[in-house]
């Protein structure tokens, strides 16, 4: 098969045809092997690894190196799919210079496609800068987990009519400044359903029903790896978390019983080659 590495274009193609978009996260190299065989069009490295990766409570500590360190694993694994990189918090609200700086290093350093940012309105002086060095822009409207503090939690975003009409503004501000995507979480449907309408670019759901023009879910969630933090929109494709744990116990019990390694998991010598060193051991007494 002819397979392209996907595009801004072939996006935007998408999103006209109708043709829904898949997204999903990946923090390392085989995961990232792993998604784009599934061909998957887009991968996210997610500053959700502060969480699923590092152990931390949320994605507000997560830094620019860490974040790079996980996108280069990612570009050696993944050759087709069309490559995000999540700016960390801090990394881009300070000012519009230094954040097309940050921008910047995810392509120039660490192999991406393009950024994601969070917010809305107030990020339109930033995001004009990033798209006009040439660094296209994913927006991330709806639950911004790096405003947690401000939010006041991990909860729905735009159930009035007054904050669903806030969030048409912010997308129709976003689109405006050059952002190519968008990415809606925990947004009602119906919302999420008739901003995706009004947008010409594409909108991709997390938590935000089936009428955006693509679904993302996190790489540990879909295969049922992380189950501290399980939202109602994760749908488990897999139980990969106790098949590890089976796994890891029955090479510890093997191993305990010495039935591992077997003799088609060990490495042969020359009988004459072990006899003489044997014999040398014994002479060394
Ligand atoms: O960091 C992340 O994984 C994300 C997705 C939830 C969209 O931002």
């Amino acid at each position: 098969m002819n397979r392209k590495k996907i595009n801004i274009l072939t996006l935007q193609r998408k999103k006209e045809k109708e043709q829904p978009i898949t997204m999903l996260t990946a923090y390392d190299y085989t995961g990232a092997l792993l998604v784009d065989q599934a061909e998957i069009d887009m991968i996210l490295v997610g500053d959700s690894l502060g969480m699923v990766m590092m152990g931390l409570d949320s994605t507000v500590p997560v830094t620019m190196d860490e974040m790079l360190h996980h996108c280069r694993a990612v570009a050696r694994g993944a050759k087709y799919a069309f490559l995000v990189g999540d700016m960390p918090f801090l990394s881009y609200q300070v000012s519009p210079a230094e954040a097309v700086r940050n921008a910047g290093r995810f392509l120039k350093e660490a192999g991406m496609n393009s950024v994601k940012l969070e917010g809305g309105q107030e990020m339109v002086p930033t995001i004009e800068a990033i798209v006009q060095a040439g660094i296209p822009v994913m927006g991330h409207l709806g639950l911004t987990p790096q405003s947690i503090s401000k939010l006041g939690g991990y909860r729905i975003q735009g159930k009035t009519a007054a904050t669903a009409r806030q969030l048409l503004d912010d997308a129709l501000a976003l689109e405006a400044a050059g952002c190519y995507a968008i990415v809606f979480e925990a947004v009602p449907a119906a919302v999420a359903a008739a901003i995706s309408q009004r947008l010409a670019i594409p909108t991709i759901g997390i938590g935000a029903g089936a009428g955006c023009d693509g679904q993302v879910l996190v790489f540990h969630d879909i295969l049922g790896m992380y189950d501290k933090f399980l939202p109602r929109f994760v749908k488990q494709y897999a139980t990969l978390g106790p098949a590890i744990v089976a796994a890891f116990s029955q090479f510890r019990e093997e191993a305990l019983a010495r039935q591992f390694p077997a003799a088609e998991h060990t490495y042969d010598m020359d009988e004459s080659e072990l006899a003489a060193f044997l014999d040398a051991v014994e002479a060394d007494g």
